[in-house]
């Protein structure tokens, strides 16, 4: 039986992509959701382009009552039984009870070397402190956030003069290379982290 996976997005939904494209063939999971906070996100064409239900669980009508908001979203993920959870540019922070109901079954990716960096802005913070290299990790999710263990890294150089977008850009296409074989190890009950190039 394949593992039941649902990813979860904010925005344009690239990695959602490449995770989705990778699961295909003998590989040990399937994409069951997608799911977005955000009702103008561009990934959720693309997740129905390619097939898989889609929902909307806009967090603004919850204002600050970030329990309501999750217990929404859960109701959401519930239908459609996941058995990992990939956030994938999901841009709110998730409360304890929900990292809990979902502790060692959930994942983010983090556009930098954590523990460098956690929180927003990660490139423009790599610049600004004169680092050399820079990359992402993705890593489980628990209540502290970008806190979980790590379970893979992709790294890269910061070039003289970089920009935050130029940075960026030189990292996304190394998430969606990390992402897809840190999720297949992960859904064979392989924690051994993944490092690239
Ligand atoms: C990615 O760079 C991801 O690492 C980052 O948002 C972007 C989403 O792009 N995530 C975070 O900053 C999480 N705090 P995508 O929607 O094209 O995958």
């Amino acid at each position: 039986m394949s593992a039941r996976v649902a990813i979860l997005i904010s925005g344009s939904g690239s990695n959602m992509v490449a995770l989705a494209e990778s699961m295909a063939g003998d590989h040990p999971a399937r994409p069951v959701l997608v799911v977005s906070n955000r009702p103008e996100a561009g990934g959720l064409a693309k997740a129905r382009d390619l097939g898989i239900a889609t929902a909307v669980v806009d967090h603004r009508p919850f204002g600050t009552d970030r329990a309501a908001f999750e217990a929404a979203l859960t109701e959401q993920l519930e239908a459609h039984r996941p058995d990992i959870l990939c956030l994938a540019g999901f841009m709110r922070v998730l409360t304890p009870a929900f990292t809990s109901r979902w502790a060692g079954r959930m994942l983010n990716i983090h556009p930098s070397l954590l523990p460098k960096y956690p929180g927003l802005d990660t490139h423009a913070r790599a610049i600004a402190a004169g680092d050399t290299e820079a990359g992402c990790t993705v890593h489980e999710v628990t209540a502290e956030l970008d806190g979980g263990p790590i379970l893979g890294q992709a790294r890269v150089p910061v070039l003289p003069g970089d920009t935050p977008e130029a940075l960026a850009a030189r990292i996304l296409p190394w998430e969606h290379r990390l992402y897809p074989a840190v999720l297949r190890r992960f859904a064979e009950d392989d924690r051994r982290p993944v490092f690239l190039p």
